[in-house]
């Protein structure tokens, strides 16, 4: 891959700093590296694997010269700034919603769908929502198989996933149910106040996790519907979701439920899935959110099939919401599209 001039916009947050350490990492060819964000963080000077750089202010940069683009900064700077780095010249690749569902620009979950990045007549590219990227993971494999026809995908994502004032409110909730441990047993909880989510975090579950929408459903839920469609060029997957926020810092982890136009094994859904990029099948152990959190490969583990409807597979996928889940598979597509003849 020849060198490339690389562009992170929303360099400072979560998934931006995980961008830029994956590209280390991953050696990414790079020729120059241009850090954005908001006029906050202008000035200042991060140090990168390639030397300190300085970041710029998104709303005054000249994007000439740069080759790719790596967007996270929220879906409202994607839909103002991506078009311009893609008129001046670069690939953009974006983490928000703002151009996952758009007929004209590609979602791609690297190793699942590869092939549908060279078709970005816009010079965008989308990069799935997390916890349906973690779950084409697995779903992926098994459709090309033997096509996905029905899902039922109940989602336990973490607070990293609502960035750092997620990570946050957790915190500050945990701290006070453990000096008041009666409100854990009894009720009562008052302090502090929920403001990322719409009830206590804290030693909680939420059954409620993005925002709501349509039908009674939230954003996250029509997400896992819409994406993983798009994702395997299945607009005839059935797909019932719900999403749940869990107190868990980092891993979103996913139950499902997959029939599929034959009956399927699960000895055979095991041998797609070891086979699988990305993918750690575990059998021995549960794989849980913990495991996940800073590593690359998706993990699956609870195969088993199922007993109600007979024919399909019951499954546990979980993945770092910030690795696989965002940056990694950003970085993979960047890679992709750098490897290009
Ligand atoms: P900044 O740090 O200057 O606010 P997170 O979701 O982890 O909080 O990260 C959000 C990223 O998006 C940060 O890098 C943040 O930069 C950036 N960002 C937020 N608002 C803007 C904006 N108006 N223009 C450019 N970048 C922005």
């Amino acid at each position: 891959m020849n060198p490339v001039n690389v562009g992170v916009v929303g360099a400072t947050g979560a998934v931006g700093r995980t961008i830029l350490s994956i590209l280390a990492e991953r050696r990414f060819p790079v020729k120059e590296i241009r850090l954005f964000a908001s006029p906050r963080s202008a000035g200042s000077v991060i140090d990168t694997f390639w030397g300190s750089v300085t970041v710029e202010d998104l709303s005054i940069a000249d994007p000439s010269g740069i080759d790719i683009a790596l967007f996270s900064a929220g879906g409202g700077r994607s839909r103002e700034y991506a078009p311009k780095f893609a008129e001046a010249g670069a690939v953009v690749i974006d983490n928000s919603s703002a151009f996952r569902m758009e007929p004209d620009v590609p979602l791609v979950v690297a190793g699942v769908n590869d092939e549908a990045i060279t078709d970005r007549p816009r010079g965008i590219v989308s990069n799935p929502n997390c916890t349906t990227m973690d779950l084409m993971m697995a779903a992926g494999p098994l459709h090309r198989a033997a096509g996905l026809r029905s899902m039922v995908a109940t989602s336990y994502q973490s607070v990293s996933g609502s960035g750092m004032a997620g990570v946050e409110e957790l915190m500050r909730q945990t701290d006070w149910l453990r000096s008041n441990p009666d409100a854990l047993r009894e009720g009562g909880f008052e302090e502090p106040d929920s403001e990322v989510y719409v009830a206590p975090i804290g030693f909680n579950v939420i059954p409620y996790a993005g925002s709501e929408t349509e039908q009674g459903y939230t954003d996250e839920e029509w997400k896992l519907v819409h994406e993983s469609r798009k994702i395997l060029s299945a607009p005839d997957i059935e797909v019932e979701p719900t999403c749940v926020r869990v107190p868990v810092v980092t891993g979103h982890g996913i139950a499902a439920t997959m029939w599929f136009d034959r009956s399927m094994e699960i000895s055979e859904a095991r041998q797609l899935l070891e086979a699988a990029p990305g993918v750690e099948v575990w059998i021995d152990d549960v794989p849980t959110p913990l495991d996940s959190a800073g590593i690359d490969d998706v993990l699956v583990g609870r195969l088993r099939n199922t007993v109600g409807v007979a024919g399909g597979i019951n499954l546990w996928v979980v993945g770092d919401n910030l690795r696989k889940g965002a940056a990694l598979n950003a970085v993979q597509l960047a890679e992709l599209v750098t490897g290009e003849a």
